[in-house]
């Protein structure tokens, strides 16, 4: 062996020895991430700037579906996961995972506040040799453009390794979890990758290293644009559809009787949650930092975005052509089932539509009590009508069968509710 090759072998193996985690934001991606590594023998350390969920965390209590109470607090009495809102000083090398939001500001343009607060706050602490992982979502270029300088400018820690391992968690999704879902990743050099695939092996069954981050970032944000561009295309079907006279479900069922080369997605009222209606945004703005434009994109974003004002116009015909005082309780508001994520959620876009045209609209949420100074309500028979937006698997709709109140259902899946899809 070279001795080049020797010395690189030691730097691994040294670093190898990581034994603690800092966890900066404990959110959907931070916190399972947290109590995985934690599980897997790191001393994780859950850093969040809310106090108020950490004083939760705590206490056990979490909106992150998969994570059960009873871990929390296990893990936390064995001290395996410490959570604070002090991002903790630490005097041995760590590794080090941003999991904070990358949303898009007023002008739907990237939003990366949080991620340079992140990583001023890791630079207050950071010590050699450790290795920073970006698992926010963000623009091609960020971990190598934005997150080494930021950190790099404000700390005089030596060899600090960078990676990237973008998340695709689906909260609620009872099938693929963290550890069954494949996980790209790759370091700003060999050491940083072979350190984070040591890492994540540790809780994820399949690693797949890219050649350089970039080609990470933009999978990531490829993935969820592909969702988000062919949601639009069904949506767009939808409305032909409506227009010509034909069900787009029916039509979804025989095209997907082909056994190659298609993929079914159902008509809804929008995409929503941190992801599918933002990630694309990402991809457009690495577009035109290049004087690319993102003309797919653009369009997928126009047609979702457009669906609540669509879909009200066709209730309103439903409805004799007027909704004024008409009664009309939405089930479900949250952006998907069987979680309490009410981010970007599309239903409440319905929301404000139908009332915009004189409808009196309330809501039942199991997961919602609250939202803008309205509480959910039971399940009612006395409306003009009811629309099943988000199906949670908890909502019993047996009030409205019995009833025999008019329903329509909007639900962008293929189960049967009792009633024909409307879109
Ligand atoms: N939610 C998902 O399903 C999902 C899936 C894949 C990827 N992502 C991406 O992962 C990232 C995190 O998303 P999330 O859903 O976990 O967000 P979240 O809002 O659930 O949690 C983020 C947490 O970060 C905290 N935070 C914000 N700024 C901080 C800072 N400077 N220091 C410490 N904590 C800070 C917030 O208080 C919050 O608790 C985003 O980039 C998102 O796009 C999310």
């Amino acid at each position: 062996m070279k001795l080049n090759s020797i010395r690189i072998m030691d730097k691994i193996m040294s670093r190898a020895m990581i034994k603690s985690v800092i966890v900066v934001g404990q959110g959907y991606v931070g916190l399972p991430l947290s109590v995985h590594a934690a599980k897997s023998g790191y001393k994780v350390y859950g850093f969040d700037i809310s106090k108020e969920k950490i004083e939760q965390l705590k206490k056990g209590y979490t909106d992150s579906p998969e994570i059960k109470k009873s871990d929390l607090l296990r893990l936390q009495k064995k001290r395996k996961i410490e959570f604070t809102s002090t991002i903790p000083k630490l005097n041995k090398q760590s590794i080090i995972v941003i999991a904070v939001p990358t949303p898009l500001d007023s002008n739907r343009k990237p939003d990366l506040s949080m991620l340079i607060n992140a990583c001023e706050l890791v630079a207050t602490v950071i010590v050699d040799n450790s290795l920073v992982i970006n698992e926010s979502t963000s623009y091609v270029g960020t971990l190598r453009d934005l997150i080494k300088p930021t950190i790099g400018k404000l700390s005089s820690a030596k060899d600090i390794m960078y990676a990237v391992a973008p998340e695709r968690i689906d909260p609620g999704n009872g099938k693929w979890s963290m550890k069954n879902t494949p996980r790209v990743i790759a370091g700003l050099d060999n050491i940083a990758t072979q350190i984070t695939v040591k890492f994540y092996s540790k809780f994820c069954d399949q690693i797949h290293i890219a050649s350089k981050p970039e080609v990470a970032e933009a999978a990531k944000l490829f993935e969820n644009t592909f969702r988000q561009v062919n949601i639009a295309l069904v949506n767009e079907l939808s409305s032909i559809a409506n227009l010509i006279g034909f069900s787009t479900h029916e039509t979804i069922k025989a095209a997907s009787t082909k056994p190659f080369g298609f993929m079914p997605f159902y008509p809804s009222i929008g995409v929503g949650g941190h992801c599918i209606p933002v990630d694309p945004s990402y991809l457009a703005f690495s577009a035109e930092s290049v004087g690319a434009e993102a003309k797919f994109i653009n369009l997928a974003n126009l047609t979702n975005s457009s669906m609540p004002k669509n879909i009200a116009e066709r209730i309103k015909i439903i409805l004799e052509g007027n909704l004024n005082g008409k009664r009309i309780q939405i089930a479900g508001v949250t952006y998907k089932p069987n979680i309490s994520d009410l981010r970007e959620s599309p239903a409440l876009d319905l929301i404000n539509e139908l009332k915009s045209m004189g409808a009196s609209v309330i809501w039942h949420d199991p997961f919602v009590t609250k939202y803008d100074d309205q509480q959910s309500s039971e399940l009612k028979q006395d409306i003009d009508l009811g629309l099943i937006v988000t199906p949670h698997d908890q909502i019993d709709f047996s009030i409205w069968k019995k009833s025999g109140v008019k329903v329509l259902d909007l639900s962008a899946n293929s189960k049967n509710y009792g009633w024909p899809k409307f879109l």
